[in-house]
């Protein structure tokens, strides 16, 4: 084999490896799982590092050059266990380490190594700082895990997957206008939109209840151990099942055992900012149009129309998004068609 093209016949080979058939992952609901190694592909990608250079870091050897801190820099936004402000997320990074089950030093040795790095290192440099956290866990914490790991979404896709519950279940928009306010009424609906809301952002699943593990990576940001204490997996594994309807299961589960952990009712912060969006109380911010000549801004516009003149037919066809005219000649939409909730009167 000609030394040019082992790089990139290598890269290839694990793409295929990780990917499968076509190299078309099958995604379940709104979840983001990726492995170290996709990461770094990626990032080789947007930085444009010859893909040569694959092998090495394949072999576990992240040289100390420029190019090599700001790929690990790179691989960290990526994954999010970087964030050039507040440093590295031990609970997003420890995923991607598989420690070795009889080592009781590695958090200890892990620990230690962050702080010496840290603070002899130079703190102005974010590539250098990502990259010396990286190295840390490298030697210290255990083996780089070759799966594709969950790792947490940004706080826009939260609402996002959030408003595509309040759509997929047709929330009354009695409730929203409830939740927009910031009051959550114990509800049917309440109760299985969290469900829905769990299962679209991969922390519950129908069979097997709660992820504990991955409610802990996605509250990074106040790490609880909580989350994953003998104590509340008791406390779920009680519940599991008890109700006969998972809706109720799933709301008393974060009512009384994980609301309050970690980013506490995180959940209701973002149930109250998609409803608010769904609501159209919340301005949307149109892309600058190309065509302005001038750079003075104007008034912001919103897309929604005032309350006062709140057309619910217009919005249900507006996010229906695919207006037609039917053969009587009269506008018409197809979602519109079947209206089946409490609040049918408002659509045609
Ligand atoms: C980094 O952390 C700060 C403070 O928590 C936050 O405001 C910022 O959005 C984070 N940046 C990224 C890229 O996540
Ligand atoms: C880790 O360090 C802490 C404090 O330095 C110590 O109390 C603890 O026993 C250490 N853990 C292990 C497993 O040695």
């Amino acid at each position: 084999m000609r030394p040019r093209s082992s790089g990139t016949m290598l890269l290839a080979a694990i793409a295929l490896c990780l990917a499968g058939c076509d190299g078309t992952v099958d995604v379940p609901h709104l979840t983001l799982a990726k492995s170290f190694s996709r990461a770094l592909q990626d990032c080789m990608e947007y930085l444009q590092v010859p893909g040569y250079r694959y092998a090495e870091y394949a072999g576990n050897s992240f040289p100390d050059d420029p190019e090599t801190k700001c790929l690990l820099r790179c691989v960290g936004l990526n994954l999010r266990w970087w964030n050039d402000t507040t440093g590295v997320q031990a609970a997003v990074i420890e995923g991607f380490f598989h420690p070795d089950p009889v080592d009781e030093q590695y958090d200890n040795r892990t620990s230690e190594c962050l702080r010496n790095e840290l603070t002899h290192g130079d703190t102005s440099d974010c590539c250098c700082l990502a990259y010396e956290s990286f190295r840390c866990y490298l030697k210290n914490y255990g083996n780089l895990v070759p799966c594709a790991q969950f790792f947490p979404e940004d706080e826009s896709r939260y609402v996002r997957a959030a408003q595509d519950c309040i759509e997929f279940l047709q929330t009354p928009v009695k409730l929203l206008k409830s939740y927009s306010a910031g009051h959550f009424p114990d509800a049917p609906e309440t109760r299985c939109l969290l469900r829905c809301f769990f299962l679209r952002t991969g922390v519950f699943y129908v069979d097997t209840g709660f992820d504990v593990e991955r409610l802990y990576t996605r509250d990074y940001e106040h790490p609880d151990d909580r989350y994953l204490s003998r104590e509340t997996e008791a406390k779920l594994h009680k519940l599991r099942g008890s109700m006969g309807d998972q809706c109720t299961e799933v709301y008393l589960a974060y009512r009384d055992v994980l609301g309050h952990l970690g980013k506490a009712y995180f959940e209701y912060d973002v149930l109250k900012a998609a409803a608010q969006q769904v609501l159209c109380e919340v301005p949307i911010e149109l892309p600058a149009t190309t065509t302005t000549a001038s750079t003075t801004t104007t008034s912001t516009t919103t897309a929604c129309p005032s309350k006062a003149e709140f057309n619910y037919k217009e919005l249900n066809c507006q996010n229906c998004g695919r207006m037609f005219i039917s053969p009587k000649g009269r506008i018409s939409c197809c979602r519109c068609m079947k209206s089946s909730t409490p609040f049918g009167k408002f659509f045609f």
